[in-house]
């Protein structure tokens, strides 16, 4: 059952370019045009949508705030990010044209189920993004987009992410499309790059042995930081997750542009930081604001683990550690980035003899509030 993997969360990092492949299957087509035929909301009620809820808890949170960095720019429709068990308690402002997004590995969270009872009694859509056929969110939802991550047993997610980020991606890109907008040219191009992306998340798994020999080495670390900036922000706010799910590490994720109003306080002699840097390609210079970062907390004695896209040589004299991922369009490189993260939570619990499949004091599905 683990396919030849000590364990199965091994094996479900190694299913990750497939998960997002049959993620993609049928709804992406070559001719640039998005498919959704589960798409059981009116066309008309997507078209008059003017804000997204997205909600969700644990890691399916993080794809949420991925998604939101997407559809806000591929849409122009502003999209909110809510851990689904405050979104219930505050009274939240939801309408008939908001659509809600309800994202869940399992579609059994209870906290995910009441803010789904909850949207939908304020008269607002609620799309699920699921991965279990049947679940209770899927049941009680207007309409489902399904990931097709196949089971996911480790209890900590991986492929189920990944498939959340691509479903994110499919829903914004088909709704640019329904709606009609100023970037055309941009979102087929994004369409084609996202139909690219199993092949370049499997170059990164295929690299895997680099990320566990670093993982090993630091397996007595008492914390680990995580830096990202724009997408790369959940991106960290995931690696710091996963390290604490699994290895039981103090982990804390920043946004980049943050740490001069605090976090750089926390750095001293050895404190090891992973940074997730953009894409030197991207907009809005933010490539050299990272390295930036990466230059202040390197002067401060930290030791710098850096992620960066192959041919990237800037980050080269600051790092102490590069793992290079393939270059990819800003806005798709979570795909991408958050695989080395996951590979090294697992090998640095497995080199603590930790049973990784199974943390202490967690459960694959929360079914109570
Ligand atoms: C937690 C799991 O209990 O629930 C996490 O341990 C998961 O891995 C979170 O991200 C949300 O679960 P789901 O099924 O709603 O995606």
């Amino acid at each position: 059952v683990k396919g030849g993997f000590a364990t199965f969360m091994d094996k479900e990092i190694h299913d990750q370019p497939q998960a997002v492949a049959d993620t993609l299957l049928g709804r992406a087509g070559t001719d640039g045009r998005l498919q959704l035929d589960e798409m059981r909301i009116k066309e008309s009620v997507l078209r008059t949508v003017d804000k997204i809820v997205v909600i969700a808890c644990g890691t399916a949170a993080y794809a949420g705030h991925v998604a939101k960095y997407a559809i806000e720019h591929w849409c122009r429709v502003p999209v909110e990010v809510e851990l689904a068990h405050e979104f219930r308690y505050r009274d939240p402002v939801v309408s008939e044209k908001t659509l809600v997004v309800a994202v869940s590995q399992s579609g059994e969270t209870m906290d995910t189920i009441m803010a789904v009872r909850h949207a939908r009694e304020q008269g607002a859509k609620v799309l699920a993004i699921v991965n279990t056929h049947g679940s209770t969110i899927a049941r009680e939802s207007d309409a489902v987009l399904y990931t097709h991550a196949g089971p996911e047993i480790a209890v900590a997610s991986t492929k189920a992410f990944l498939a959340q980020i691509t479903a994110c991606y499919l829903l914004g890109l088909y709704l640019a499309q329904l709606r009609g907008n100023k970037f055309a040219d941009e979102i087929t191009e994004d369409l084609a790059q996202l139909r690219a992306m199993p092949e370049k998340i499997q170059r990164v798994v295929d690299n895997e042995e680099q990320v566990r020999a670093v993982a090993r080495a630091m397996k007595d670390e008492p914390t680990v930081l995580f830096l990202g900036r724009h997408v790369g922000f959940p991106v960290a706010l995931e690696g710091a997750l996963k390290l604490k799910e699994l290895a039981y590490i103090h982990a804390e994720g920043f946004a980049a542009g943050e740490l001069k109003h605090g976090p750089i306080a926390l750095i001293e002699q050895g404190q090891p930081v992973f940074v997730i840097v953009p894409s030197p390609r991207g907009r809005d210079a933010l490539h050299a604001k990272v390295i930036s970062n990466i230059q202040e907390i390197r002067a401060r004695g930290a030791h710098t683990l850096v992620i960066a896209e192959e041919g990237d040589e800037a980050v080269v004299p600051f790092a102490d550690e590069v793992f290079r991922i393939p270059q990819t369009p800003t806005l798709l490189a979570p795909l991408v980035s958050v695989v080395p993260l996951q590979i090294f939570a697992a090998a640095l619990a497995t080199a603590k003899g930790l049973d990784v499949d199974q943390p202490r004091n967690l459960a694959k599905s929360v079914t109570v509030e």
